[in-house]
């Protein structure tokens, strides 16, 4: 099959590289020259398990190519896949922009381009445009308007949201636990089905179903998890009240078979580039149909007050005015584990405070220091290659993403280079009562904070 995607950010340009190494003929678009360029040159722009290996033998077998030429990206391809971006806009709601930009050049491309008026086989194998991007429902009619303000020629639509997660996203596109298609008519249905046969051999289920409903199971799941780790939050503030023990709480309830055990884990809240912002664009869509989403709100005040609390914690710690001259250490950047992503990250949100109120910031991630730069706090922090440099002469650590190397460091060698062995931990990595011990003042999310170190430790 030629499949053009459309975007090449961690959506496009992950499944199109997976749809490229089962064997399809797939061209990546995009209208960042830099970022053709370096994909050009076997290097990906993102940080991806994995990825890096896949796309320089993909694009060696020629079955990968990476271009900003639209018009001939559009008229080769059968399946067009739009992977552009939909932040927020200033008011909270998807901003359809880049989306309703790809869907008038795709329009311009099918009218220039050779071939189909429509009518009999043509119309059958009329190219199909699939919103892969998350959009509020609708969406797919106004791209539908869109393409058809450039061109009367056939052409199909269909919805097909993106379940990957950065960090794990080609294995979880290689093996969905779920592919879910929107499409207008049967024949459209049967031919996306189709290329996805090679991904569910394991017998997973490719749900077909109209486009509206499609759309919409996007958001509905992500504001179900979003929804999760909202209420887990809540929860640990209230143990953080009333003395009780987060960890004993979550063990004693995820056990019960109706509730389960994943997703569910308390800490700085949510981040990332889908969860803020989707949780909004559902918020958005309860406003304009007149049907506001009370939990949805919740969900993101609880997120929000979640960092703000966070820093309390720490500003609590140093006394009014304290944190001016204090020197802090934060591990992790981004906005979880395995990627470079830091958008929306609560580290953002931390650092800034930091900085707000009079503290210097040395900050260690292992890949995100480039995209910080670029993209987040720039010179106003330094960077540290190793994690103990970023314990060099500080007055506290503050953890911010639970990366696999930050989860049993030498705190013999944390400590000797800490001016202060005070740690915040964000992701509540250590059990409390060893940090006791180890001779830290401890704090976490949910339990009761180590104030009194052991003083025999060190
Ligand atoms: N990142 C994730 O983990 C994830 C997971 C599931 C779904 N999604 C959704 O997928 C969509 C894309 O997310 P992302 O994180 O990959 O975005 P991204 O910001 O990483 O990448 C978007 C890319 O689209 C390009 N672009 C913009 N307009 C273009 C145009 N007219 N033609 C060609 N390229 C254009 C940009 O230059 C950019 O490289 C969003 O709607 C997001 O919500 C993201």
């Amino acid at each position: 099959m030629k499949i053009t995607m459309v975007g090449t950010g961690y959506v496009g340009l992950v499944t199109g590289t997976c749809f490229a190494n089962i064997g399809n003929d797939v061209t990546c678009l995009d209208i960042d020259q830099k970022k053709i360029d370096k994909l050009n040159n076997g290097i990906s722009p993102i940080y991806e398990p994995g990825l890096d290996d896949m796309i320089q033998r993909n694009a060696k077998a020629g079955r990968l190519t990476f271009t900003t030429d639209a018009a001939s990206a559009y008229q080769s391809a059968q399946v067009v896949f739009i992977c552009v971006g939909t932040p927020s806009d200033e008011r909270g709601r998807a901003d359809l922009k880049y989306v309703l930009a790809a869907a008038a050049d795709i329009g311009k491309a099918i009218e220039a381009g050779p071939g189909e008026t429509g009518g009999g086989e043509e119309e059958r194998r009329a190219k199909i445009i699939v919103v892969k991007s998350t959009v509020p429902v609708g969406t797919n009619k106004k791209v539908r308007a869109e393409i058809a303000k450039h061109t009367n020629k056939p052409f199909k639509m269909g919805s097909n949201p993106e379940f990957l997660k950065e960090g794990a996203a080609i294995n979880d596109f290689n093996k969905p636990d779920r592919v879910v298609i929107g499409a207008e008519d049967e024949g459209t249905g049967e031919r996306l089905r189709k290329l996805y046969d090679p991904f569910v051999r394991n017998g997973n289920p490719v749900f077909v179903m109209d486009i509206p409903s499609a759309e919409m199971v996007k958001y509905a799941s992500n504001a179900m998890l979003a929804t999760k780790i909202s209420f887990i939050n809540e929860i640990a503030n209230l143990c953080e009240a009333y003395g009780s023990d987060v960890d004993e709480v979550w063990r004693g309830m995820t056990t019960d078979s109706r509730i389960g055990n994943k997703f569910l884990y308390p800490g700085l809240g949510y981040g990332g580039s889908c969860f803020p912002k989707d949780v909004l664009a559902c918020i958005s869509m309860g406003e304009d149909c007149g049907r506001p989403t009370q939990l949805l709100d919740a969900v993101h005040n609880v997120n929000q007050l979640q960092r703000d609390r966070f820093f309390e914690k720490i500003s609590s710690h140093f006394g009014a005015g304290g944190l001016a001259g204090k020197k802090i250490g934060v591990w992790g950047i981004a906005f979880k584990p395995g990627t470079d992503d830091i958008r929306e990250a609560p580290s953002l949100t931390l650092m800034k405070a930091l900085l707000d109120n009079g503290a210097q910031v040395v900050a260690h991630d292992p890949v995100a220091h480039e995209t910080c730069q670029d993209h987040g706090m720039g010179d106003q922090i330094t960077y540290a290659e190793d994690p103990y440099d970023a314990c060099v002469g500080v007055d506290a650590l503050v953890i911010c993403t639970d990366w696999p190397s930050f989860k049993q460091p030498d705190f013999d060698q944390m400590r000797a280079r800490m001016n202060q062995p005070v740690v915040f931990d964000g992701r509540n990595l250590y059990h409390p009562e060893s940090m006791r011990e180890d001779g830290f003042v401890y704090y976490s999310v949910g339990r009761e904070p180590v104030t009194k170190p052991s003083v025999t430790a060190g």
